[in-house]
């Protein structure tokens, strides 16, 4: 079974709750680097945390909540290795993985209910990369342009 890391900030925090739960329920190992309470922090330091774990293979893929998802996203996207996608939809949680071969799922607790996150997480999950010929260029050039920066 997949190893997921997990991590929000307080924005984030009682969604993360939930989808972890639902993530061990489902039988996934799951990390979670926190946050730990609702009290305020800092998104980036969440998302480096997932990031840096997906990069060491120490985790499948990554899921961030924050209050929009944008934060997270942003701040992943800085690690190189990693493909963050923002996820509001049913169609953007499977194209991101079929297409993109994205690695992290971010979502925004002040944007989505728990029960879209908690669906959009399992297409996320249950949806495996195309393969196609197309999408390989494609990432191979997003590889390229996030280690020339
Ligand atoms: C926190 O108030 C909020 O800015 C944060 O959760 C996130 O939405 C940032 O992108």
């Amino acid at each position: 079974m997949e190893r997921i890391a997990i991590g929000s900030d307080h924005a984030g925090f009682e969604m993360k709750e939930i989808l972890k739960q639902h993530l061990i329920d489902r039988g996934y190992s799951v990390t979670d680097v926190g946050t730990f309470s609702d009290a305020s922090c800092d998104y980036p330091d969440y998302a480096v945390e997932v990031a840096n774990r997906v990069v060491a293979k120490e985790a499948d893929k990554g899921v961030l909540i924050c209050g929009t998802g944008i934060g997270m996203s942003m701040a992943a996207n800085k690690v190189p290795g990693i493909r963050a996608a923002v996820v509001g939809d049913a169609f953007s949680a499977e194209a991101t993985r079929s297409h993109n071969d994205a690695n992290v799922l971010c979502m925004g607790a002040r944007v989505i209910d728990v029960e879209k996150a908690r669906e959009f997480l399992d297409i996320f999950l249950d949806t495996p990369f195309s393969e196609g010929e197309n999408h390989i260029r494609r990432i191979g050039k997003l590889e390229r342009s996030q280690s020339e920066q």
